[in-house]
Parts: structure tokens; sequence; C-alpha cells
């Protein structure tokens, strides 16, 4: 029996310079797709795979996101008197359980490991996950109860893997893959943001991780890699023949809303997947042509 899988860490720190100046005043995170922000859809997907407790990294200017998930009395109470149950019941699912959210402050961005390790105290002894809020995923059961059902049965570390053209896996941490076993890949190494002609395959991790917290040990060193960053991947790395190590090949669609490409597409995806929208939307996406 695996310890199970409770906990979950969100950087949400990110400046997001791609998307300046829609995110001068308002956090990446708090971006809408359709009518909710990314940061639902990624608590939404945890919460779907057995998640209890939730992580923040926050820093400045963040702190919508937070607010985002609280019960909002007036609000609510207005809606019922003008009977809009409908929009009362989701935002009644949206708050979460007392006690259920924290947050630590990441001062300086000094990259996605550092950001990982300032949640070390919430870590604390167990297994955690990690989902990254720009990947937004389209998936009939969602990415995070895929990883999590995976690390039930493996134990150890699990990763959201997908395959990408060769050329573009210097944007990705990239594995090199041992034995295969279904949609389960061993991973063997790990590397971020590989030249073209250094990378050990074309498999790269997605924003979605079950870690062991052995992880943040060697985290704290602070080491630097790629960019000059504290890399969560070369974190990973140091855990690969010590710990069970795998990547998942998830079955669904990743958005990189990090993009203002991909954001565009994640829109019309999501539309398209609701039926009140779907008709108006296949209509206009005519006249584009
Ligand atoms: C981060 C990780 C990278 C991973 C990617 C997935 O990179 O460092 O290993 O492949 O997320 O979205 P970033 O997109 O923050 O540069």
């Amino acid at each position: 029996m695996v310890k199970p899988l409770k906990k979950a860490v969100m950087p949400v720190a990110g400046l997001g310079t791609r998307f300046l100046p829609a995110t001068k005043a308002i956090a990446k995170e708090m971006l809408p797709v359709v009518d909710r922000p990314l940061i639902q859809y990624a608590v939404d997907e945890a919460r779907a795979a057995g998640i209890e407790q939730f992580c923040f990294i926050t820093g400045r200017g963040k702190t919508a996101i937070v607010e985002h998930f609280d019960v909002a009395y007036e609000l609510e109470k207005t809606l019922e008197e003008r009977g809009k149950t409908d929009i009362l019941e989701e935002l009644r699912a949206l708050a979460m359980p007392p006690g259920s959210i924290v947050t630590v402050r990441q001062q300086v961005p000094m990259g996605l490991g550092h950001a990982i390790w300032c949640a070390r105290s919430f870590i604390g002894d167990d297994p955690f996950a990690i989902l990254l809020p720009d990947d937004l995923m389209l998936c009939d059961t969602p990415c995070m109860a895929q990883l999590a059902q995976a690390y039930a049965e493996t134990g150890g570390n699990v990763v959201a893997i997908e395959e990408v053209p060769r050329e573009r896996v210097n944007k990705y941490g990239v594995i090199a893959p041992g034995a295969t076993k279904g949609n389960l890949v061993e991973v063997t190494g790990l590397v971020e943001k590989p030249p073209v002609e250094k990378a050990p395959s074309n498999l790269t991790v997605i924003g979605r991780y079950v870690l062991m917290p052995e992880v943040i040990g060697h985290l704290a060193k602070m080491e630097k890699g790629a960019g000059g960053e504290v890399q969560l991947t070369d974190g990973m790395a140091k855990l690969i023949g010590h710990q069970p190590f795998h990547g998942l090949r998830y079955e669904g669609r990743r958005f990189d809303c990090g993009d203002k490409v991909g954001f565009l597409e994640a829109q019309i995806a999501f539309a398209l997947k609701r039926p009140e929208l779907a008709p108006q939307v296949r209509g206009f996406l005519d006249r584009y042509r």
C-alpha cells in the first residue's frame, strides 16, 4: 500500500510577462478560459483526484487567486434573492473546506525548483502532487486522476509525459526512457530544456507530477541549472535509481496557456465542449476560414 495522495502544490508566483499588459494588475492564473480562471481548472482537476490540501506558492499581486476560493457571502445572498440558483450552485461548489488552502510566498523568482522548495513545511513527509496551472488539460479522466491511479499501482514518482516534435524538446523537461509497460515508461534520466541535438528522447514532462518528499532535500542545495534557475527537473533527476520513477503517457490533450496561441486554442476547445455554447461557436468559426 502506498501512502495516500492528499496534498497538492501549485506554483502561481510567475510574473506572466508573456501576457502583458493583460497581466500587469491581475495574476495570469486568473485569466479565464470561457468563464472560469485557469487556477480553478487546476484545483477542480486535483479535487477530482482525491486531493484535499492545497498550497499555493504565491507572490506580489496574487491575492485574487486565494479570494477566488473564498465564500462570497454578499454575492451569494444577492444571487439567492434574485433566484439565480444555477450560478449559485456553481459558486457554492467552488468554496473550499475551511483550512484546506494555505499559501506560502516566493519572494524572488528563482525557478520552479525553488518555488516547490518554498512549500517544504506543507509537504512534510508526504507524497504530493504538483499542478502547473498554465498547462490546461482536456481529458475524459482528469489528468491528475490518471497520475494518482498510476501512483497507486507503482508507488514512487510519476510524471505526466507526452511526445512532441523533436525541434520543440528544448522548451521542456525531457525524459530518458527505459522499459515501457502499457502507458507507463520507466524514467532513467531527466534533463531540463536540453539543446535539440542532446535530448535523450522527444518525451517531455508536462505540468502534472506526483513526487516523493525526498525531492525537497535535493532542491535545498539550490544548485542552478538551465537558464540559471533552480530547476525542479534537476531535483527529480537525483531521485532516479533510489525510488521508482515513471512517466505516464496520459490520455487527453494539453493546452499551453502560457502561450498566446495555446491560450486562444484552449478557449475554442473548451467552448466547443459546452453544449450551450458549441453551436454558436461553430457558427462563428466558419466566418474565419
Ligand atoms: C516547466 C518545467 C518543464 C516542464 C514544463 C511543462 O517549464 O521546468 O520541465 O516540461 O514546465 O509545462 P516552464 O514551462 O515553466 O518553462
